[in-house]
């Protein structure tokens, strides 16, 4: 009979088994991990995101705003948007104004138009305009200067946040030249191969993010983000863009789900959901105490109270729509997009409620990042 001779180191390995596993940190000793040496490892994050219970999102929230009034207090910035123009040569999947969709309704603002936003926005308190629009040809470089140069003298103590796409590094620089002061895109995903699962082969990620370094090169305040919730993303994946932002160190950081829009290659795909956003929110407050962190539209689409949860959950920032109200529901980027009807024409006086319903208030200032040392 074959005699059997278990040495045993093997025995010791296979009871070490189970101590290992349980070495694994758990949920919440990550997070005061997090808290302490703002960052964590791929691995971490990663296990973090896809493993813990709603009462650690819970613990990570409240950690969120202890630091998040640390440095802001109670205070939350505002940010007129003036949604531009819907005309975009993209062509994202998950875009509702991606130039394949022939159902859109196009329009774009006239200079006019986009000063009477700034004026009565002027009026109602904001100090920070942010012009979003796809990548329409027709805002060349002198039609922006002169708009920038435009707004800048009538409204000299206004941040100007531009949000136009891609574009090459000179002209980010004429724009920058020209008085805008902040520039906002989103690197939507860190991994390559996820951005070309999102986008045609023809959209280039390599470029997307050169974008984002020129412009910290040239000194804007820089805004970058991503969707949750997006076709084919895992937390392996959302622990690398923790890890892209981190590198980059962006002034501000805009996250909200993926909405599914009717007319995109992405109609029938699931959506993100609340808990999933704001725990990213909650993450990213902890590994960059200083960050302007919006609570986003998308947000509050998905959920009534979303907006007022993300400010619960450590954003400080709110973008009130100052579109005219008869383009709103045509800069439509996912379906059921709220502050599109005529009862929204002030969304302002509407988040000052919603926001002193959280105990936090508006600040009517430029809001511009901690110890920015603005030009003027
Ligand atoms: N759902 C949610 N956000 C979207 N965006 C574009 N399409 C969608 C969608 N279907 C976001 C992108 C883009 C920003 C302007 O809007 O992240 O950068
Ligand atoms: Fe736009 Fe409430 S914020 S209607």
């Amino acid at each position: 009979m074959r005699q059997w001779h278990i040495p045993t180191f093997r025995l010791k390995m296979y009871f070490c088994k189970p101590i290992l596993v349980c070495k694994r940190m758990d949920s919440k000793t990550l997070i005061s991990q997090l808290e302490e040496t703002q960052i964590l490892s791929k691995q971490e994050f990663a296990d973090l995101i896809a493993r813990h219970t709603e009462d650690d999102a819970q613990f990570l929230f409240e950690r969120a705003r202890v630091v998040r009034e640390r440095y802001f207090g109670k205070s939350v910035y505002l940010r007129g948007l003036i949604e531009i123009s819907n005309y975009c040569a993209n062509d994202c999947y998950y875009c509702g104004i991606r130039r394949s969709n022939d159902t859109a309704d196009r329009y774009r603002l006239t200079e006019e138009d986009i000063l009477a936003c700034c004026e009565e926005g002027y009026q109602l308190g904001f100090r920070t305009f942010v012009m979003q629009g796809g990548e329409d040809a027709h805002f060349t470089d002198e039609v922006l200067v002169h708009l920038i140069r435009n707004i800048k003298s009538r409204f000299p103590d206004c941040a100007i946040t531009l949000s136009l796409g891609e574009r090459a590094k000179e002209r980010y620089q004429k724009l920058f030249d020209a008085g805008a002061d902040r520039y906002l895109l989103r690197h939507e995903t860190a991994n390559a191969q996820h951005y070309a699962q999102l986008h045609p082969a023809w959209m280039s990620h390599a470029r997307r993010i050169q974008c984002l370094w020129d412009l910290k090169e040239i000194g804007y305040q820089v805004g970058t983000g991503f969707m949750v919730g997006t076709p084919f993303q895992t937390p392996e994946l959302l622990a690398e863009d923790m890890l892209f932002i981190k590198e980059l160190q962006p002034q501000m950081v805009g996250i909200g789900p993926f909405v599914p829009h009717h007319a995109t290659p992405f109609a029938n795909e699931t959506g993100g959901t609340v808990e999933q956003t704001l725990f990213m929110l909650g993450l990213l407050r902890l590994m960059m105490p200083q960050l302007l962190l919006p609570s986003t539209t998308a947000l509050g689409t998905i959920d009534k109270t979303g907006r007022e949860k993300g400010l619960m959950a450590g954003a400080n920032v709110v973008m009130p729509n100052l579109s005219p109200v008869s383009v709103r529901k045509k800069y439509d980027l996912y379906d059921n997009k709220i502050c599109t009807g005529d009862e929204s024409a002030q969304c302002v006086n509407c988040l000052g409620v919603r926001i002193a319903s959280t105990g936090y208030r508006i600040e009517e200032s430029r809001g511009d990042a901690p110890g920015w040392d603005n030009r003027q």
